[in-house]
């Protein structure tokens, strides 16, 4: 069960992008609490802003107005150095669009990331094996990202991002690439970290199987986050 404090909070947060002529609003005003170890899913019409969004909470991009606390603690306030280390040891992000780095292996980018929070390789390399067994890709360790189908650097993304037990694991799509039974396995995998490892994980989806499975269902709809009940 989900303890009372919030892992993550959004403030009255804004983001705006400048455009050609006028600047465009993506969120006008969100404010929500995630818990420890809930699991939340983020419906929304393609451009709604979901992208957005887990870019703020991951500290990838700053808001224009409005905070976001990790534990209590502003991550909007945080320089540049400070976020990226905030973010490695923390934070866990599948992306929309996979971003593993192309010149290292399946094996190396998983390792890449353990080495980066200071896991000796020993432990590093049983954790990899281990992920890439549950998600099938043992068979794949060695290979270079774009010898990969979509569906399976998408697998390659949910591991790396959950690889170093991250409290927080956010994931854009994280089965948007993926066969029925593919997605069911990512799912599970995804789905049991709320539960053994206390992760809070918050997923932005076009799927209903992946929000059907949720602690809570929020809906995102002209720059408001509001809850969309079960
Ligand atoms: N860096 C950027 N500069 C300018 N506009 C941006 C930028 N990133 C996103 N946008 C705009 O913000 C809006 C929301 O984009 P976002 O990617 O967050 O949507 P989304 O809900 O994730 O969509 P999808 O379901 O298609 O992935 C879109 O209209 C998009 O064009
Ligand atoms: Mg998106």
């Amino acid at each position: 069960m989900a303890d009372s404090a919030p892992v993550v909070e959004l403030h009255e947060v804004f983001k705006t992008y400048p455009d050609a002529q006028r600047e465009r609003s993506v969120l006008c005003g969100v404010s929500a609490a995630f818990e420890r170890g809930e699991y939340a899913a983020i419906l929304g019409r393609s451009g709604s802003g979901k992208s957005t969004l887990l870019n703020l909470l991951g500290g990838i991009d700053l808001p224009t107005k409005g905070a976001i606390c990790f534990q209590g603690r502003n991550v909007s306030k945080l320089n540049e150095q400070r976020r990226t280390l905030f973010r490695r040891k923390h934070i866990g992000f599948v992306f929309q669009f996979f971003n593993l780095i192309p010149t290292l292996t399946v094996f190396e980018n998983l390792m890449l990331c353990l080495d980066l929070n200071g896991i000796d390789r020993k432990t590093g390399r049983a954790r990899v094996e281990e992920l890439l067994d549950q998600l099938e890709l043992l068979d794949r360790a060695d290979s270079f990202p774009d010898r990969l189908s979509g569906g399976e650097q998408q697998r390659v993304a949910v591991a790396r991002a959950i690889a170093h037990r991250p409290s927080l694991v956010l994931a854009d799509e994280p089965t948007g690439n993926l066969d029925r039974e593919t997605e069911r396995v990512v799912l599970s995998l995804l789905r049991d970290m709320p539960q053994y490892e206390n992760t809070t994980l918050i997923a932005a989806t076009h799927s209903p199987e992946v929000a059907t499975h949720a602690d809570r269902v929020l809906q995102l709809r002209e720059g408001v986050l509001a809850d969309a009940g079960q």
